[in-house]
């Protein structure tokens, strides 16, 4: 069994993903570190010398590659993956059992605002200008999102409850 965790940039994917390994003795692979560490190269490094299209082509190859492996793992993905490269379709048809992490905008673009240095497709917008990027950017993306086997909204919740959500789903 795989469990895999979407949402947007900053939703908690890999926060969330990692307590929720550790609480089902699994092991956690983050695809941004894993793509990382297969290519010896930061996310940043590759957007900036070979460009978005090749991240999604590499995104694509390594997520595949743990899709089809026999191992059973926590897997969070980037906020990217789920809509490119028929990837979502990939992952619904695998055996793997999807959650959407769900956030308001407002959370994002707070979380986002501070972070945005390591996310190479914000790092060089002004900070007033985020919030309208989020917005069209989560409409665009949402579709993809949603063929999550569950949506899990995080608003107001604590680590512990979502994970606890999580796992109720589970069994
Ligand atoms: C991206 C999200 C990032 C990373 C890359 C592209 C996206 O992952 O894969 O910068 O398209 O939303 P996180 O969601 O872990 O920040």
């Amino acid at each position: 069994m795989k469990i895999v965790l979407i949402g947007y940039m900053s939703s908690g994917k890999s926060t969330i993903g990692k307590h929720l390994a550790d609480k089902l003795f699994l092991p956690f692979i983050d695809l941004d570190i894993y793509i990382e560490k297969k290519e010896k190269k930061s996310v940043s490094d590759i957007f900036k010398n070979k460009g978005e299209i090749y991240f999604r082509l590499i995104e694509h190859k390594y997520l595949k590659e743990i899709l089809i492996s026999d191992q059973k793992v926590v897997l969070s993905l980037g906020g990217g993956t789920p809509c490119y490269a028929d990837n979502m379709n990939l992952i619904t048809t695998t055996s793997a059992i999807s959650f959407y992490l769900q956030t308001s905008i407002k959370v994002l673009v707070d979380r986002l605002t501070k972070e945005k240095d390591d996310r190479p497709l914000i790092a060089s917008l002004e900070d007033n200008k985020i919030s309208e990027f989020v917005a069209k950017h989560l409409f665009e993306r949402r579709a993809f999102y949603e063929k999550a086997n569950f949506i899990i909204k995080t608003e107001g919740k604590s680590k512990p409850e979502i994970i606890k959500e999580l796992n109720v789903l589970l069994h």
